[in-house]
Order: structure tokens, then C-alpha cells, then sequence
């Protein structure tokens, strides 16, 4: 089951190739699908392509997503907006469509979404973001109870701080460099993940220290945890 062939889809063909070479070369078939999910119809133009090539999904993994980093009012409202789009928008319409297709099917199937250790409280300065977050969160939880007699299981990934290339369109360079010594590697975080997805895990937060945040979040009054992470995020 850890042996899976894998679709990849973004918008950049070139990052998408080179990395469907590094993972063929581990004896799995990789296809790549280039899209930008922030179109109205990607999510049934990209199930269509895929069946279109003779294949099926049996584990989505909802993972495209992206953050501001900046005082709400002093960012543009256009860069808010398309931020709710992709993370929520576009998440809850491609769960929409895998489900659609998958429910009722023999095999048991998969739905990961990539939240964050945000979605456990307010962040000042990520007030949209970890809004977006939050609303994952519940979302995911939501329809996993909707879901828990059916073939198919429902997870949410709430990793911490991870090393990616989250940090530079989020206007987050000085931030990353800084913590960039405690941060998770995109590997872990992966590996975590996918073992978690296949145990059915509801909720899987990888690492130590991101467990152990989130717990304190749930167990602090809001308004101290939205201090808290406002102090950490304050730049
Ligand atoms: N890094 C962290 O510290 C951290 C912590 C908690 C949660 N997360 C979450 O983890 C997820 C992955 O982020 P990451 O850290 O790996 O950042 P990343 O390196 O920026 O990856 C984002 C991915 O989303 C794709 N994407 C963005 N916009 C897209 C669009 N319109 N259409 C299709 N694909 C799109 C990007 O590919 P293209 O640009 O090629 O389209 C890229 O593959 C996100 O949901 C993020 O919120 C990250």
C-alpha cells in the first residue's frame, strides 16, 4: 500500500517534471497534469484528464495552498481573496468531486487535507490564513463523520513550520530564515502524513513540538493563545 503511483498537478510544468523524474526512478508510474486550480472548473477538468488517461484516484491529497504575511488592512483585498479561494474553495470542490466519484465504490478510499498548526488559533499578521486553516480543519472533520459508514476516510494534516517554498510569496524570507534551524523537512512531513492517511488518523500533526502547540492552544482561553502567536508572528 506505501507503494503508490502518484498524479501530480500544479501550474509549473517545470518543477513537475523534475520531480516525476526523481520519484520514476523509484519504480512507480508518475503522471503530471498542469493546471491552476484557481480556475472555476479545474477541479472536473482535472478528474476528467485523469480518467481520460484510463486512470483513477483512490487517494486525493488536497494540498495546494498559500498565506500573506502583513497587517489584514495593508495587503491588498485581491491577495486575501484569492487566498480563501485556493484554500478553501478550492479544496472544498475538489473533496466534492472525489467524493462524488469515489462514494460507494469496493475500494476504500482516501481524502487528505493539508491544514496547519494555525488552524488551532487567531494569528495576527496570518489572520487569513489561519482563518483558511481553521476552516479546514472543521471542514475535514465535518464530512469525515458524514463519511465514517462509507468507504471513504477523511484526514487533516496540521504540520508546523516546514521547509518549502511557502515562505518567499508569502513575504515571510526574514521569518524563515530565522526559524528555519527548528523547521520540519518537507520529507517528515510527508512521510507522517501519508502513514497517518492510511491508519485513518482524523487528525495527524507531525512532530514533537507541533503536537504539543496545538494541544496548548486547544486548553489556552482564545484571546491569551491569540496573543501568544501574535508575539511569535510579530516579525
Ligand atoms: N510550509 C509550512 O510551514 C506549512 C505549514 C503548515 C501548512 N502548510 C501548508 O502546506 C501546503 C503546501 O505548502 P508548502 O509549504 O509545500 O508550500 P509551497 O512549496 O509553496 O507549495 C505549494 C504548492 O501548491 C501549488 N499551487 C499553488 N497555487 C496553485 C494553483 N493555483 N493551482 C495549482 N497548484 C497550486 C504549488 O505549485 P505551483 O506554484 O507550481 O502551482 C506548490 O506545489 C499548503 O496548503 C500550506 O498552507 C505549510
Amino acid at each position: 500500500m506505501r507503494k503508490q503511483n502518484v498524479i501530480l498537478a500544479a501550474r509549473s510544468q517545470n518543477l513537475l517534471s523534475e520531480l516525476a523524474t526523481e520519484l520514476s526512478a523509484t519504480g512507480i508510474d508518475v503522471q503530471t497534469i498542469v493546471i491552476d486550480l484557481l480556475n472555476d472548473s479545474s477541479h472536473t477538468e482535472l478528474f476528467n484528464e485523469v480518467e481520460k488517461r484510463g486512470l483513477s484516484v483512490n487517494i486525493l491529497i488536497n494540498n495546494a495552498g498559500m498565506g500573506n504575511y502583513g497587517k489584514f488592512y495593508k495587503l491588498p483585498l485581491e491577495d486575501h481573496l484569492i487566498t480563501m479561494r485556493l484554500n478553501n474553495e478550492v479544496m472544498v470542490r475538489m473533496a466534492h468531486e472525489f467524493i462524488i466519484r469515489n462514494k460507494g465504490k469496493e475500494h476504500r478510499c482516501y481524502l487528505l487535507n493539508t491544514a496547519s498548526t494555525a488552524s488551532y488559533q487567531p494569528v495576527p499578521k496570518m489572520t487569513i490564513y489561519a482563518a483558511t486553516k481553521a476552516f479546514m480543519l472543521f471542514f475535514s472533520q465535518g464530512i469525515r463523520f458524514e463519511l465514517r459508514k462509507s468507504n471513504i476516510s477523511v484526514s487533516a494534516l496540521c504540520p508546523g513550520p516546514t521547509e518549502s517554498q511557502f515562505f518567499e510569496p508569502a513575504k515571510m524570507d526574514e521569518i524563515w530564515h530565522k526559524n528555519k534551524k527548528y523547521m520540519m523537512t518537507a520529507e517528515s512531513v510527508a512521510r507522517i502524513a501519508f502513514d497517518g492517511t492510511l491508519k485513518r488518523k482524523a487528525v495527524i500533526i507531525p512532530g514533537f513540538f507541533n503536537k504539543l502547540g496545538a494541544f496548548a492552544a486547544k486548553l489556552t482561553p482564545q484571546t491569551l493563545a491569540t496573543q501568544a502567536s501574535g508575539m511569535l508572528f510579530k516579525g
